[in-house]
């Protein structure tokens, strides 16, 4: 499908690519921009051929941002009536997995938006942070809640109230972005990429259930985490892929998934 702000592709086996392009506005997320990325989404969640989807953006900048533009002459009446970024939150709710390759500016909304996503991978150039300080707001698509509970909260309060930006080296020794994908153009969606490709290789159901239980640790308590983890894994013993899984490991071959 042709959108106007984004590209779509499908770069590899049970892999899609979405592409923000929006080079002028460096990637600033406008609504328009938004609900294409939502729907786009959607689109693929739905594809049996897609096992994982890559976000990206461009070298220069994975998104600077809500559009600031279109925000700076909202009303209160407008953001509160409208319910002003309620919808993405959609992206938290995909039932298959969602890669951040971050090169440059990963700013506000941009941060927050590669934070929704299930795994960040980062280039050298990547540079996040919430400025929102700045213009006189704070971030509003959970960069407070989702940073405090992954870089913790004197982290999130010094970058919150300062507004300062961090590199991908601080990001990745804090533990918010699983690697920093050295050197090159490109070498960062390469290697997402090529981890969606295995992720899709994997049992689809198997996936699903395992990202459910990792995301119950951000959002339950330790105990019903526990229990939602343990829940999800005697389920899966009512698949074909279990049997399968662990026939073929007693077998000695590669098992053959079904999804099923
Ligand atoms: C609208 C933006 C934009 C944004 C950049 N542009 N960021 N437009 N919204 N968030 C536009 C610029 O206006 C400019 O347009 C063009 O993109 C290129 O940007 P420059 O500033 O000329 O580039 P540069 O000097 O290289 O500086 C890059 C930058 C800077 C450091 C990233 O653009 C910047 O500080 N941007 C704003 C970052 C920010 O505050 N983000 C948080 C937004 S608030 P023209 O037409 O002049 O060429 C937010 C709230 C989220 O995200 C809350 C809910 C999700």
């Amino acid at each position: 499908k042709q959108y106007e702000y984004i590209l779509t592709s499908k770069p590899a086996e049970g892999v899609a690519l979405i592409t923000l392009n929006r080079p002028k506005a460096l990637n600033a997320l406008s609504s328009p921009l938004f609900a294409e990325l939502n729907e786009a989404v959607a689109e693929f969640d739905e594809d049996h051929s897609v096992g994982a989807i890559v976000l990206t953006g461009s070298e220069r900048a994975f998104a600077a941002g809500a559009d600031i533009k279109e925000m700076k002459d909202k009303t209160l009446n407008e953001v509160y009536q409208n319910r002003f970024l309620e919808d993405w939150g959609k992206i938290t709710s995909l039932r298959k997995p969602i890669i951040a390759a971050v090169s440059g500016y990963a700013l506000g909304g941009g941060c927050e938006l590669a934070l929704m996503c299930d795994i960040i991978l980062a280039s050298p150039t990547a540079t996040f942070g919430q400025p929102e300080i700045n213009i006189g707001v704070i971030p509003g698509g959970g960069g407070t809640q989702r940073l405090a509970r992954v870089i913790g909260k004197s982290r999130t309060m010094e970058l919150t109230l300062t507004g300062r930006t961090f590199s991908a080296a601080e990001a990745e020794s804090w533990g918010m972005v699983s690697r920093v994908v050295g050197e090159g153009d490109g070498k960062v969606v390469e290697e997402a990429v090529a981890m969606a490709k295995t992720i899709a290789s994997k049992g689809r159901l198997a996936v699903q259930a395992g990202k459910e239980a990792v995301n119950a640790a951000y959002e339950q308590t330790l105990r019903e985490g526990l229990n939602t983890e343990r829940k999800l894994f005697h389920m899966l013993f009512a698949t074909h892929d279990q049997k399968e899984g662990m026939s073929a490991f007693a077998e000695k071959r590669k098992p053959v998934w079904k999804n099923a």
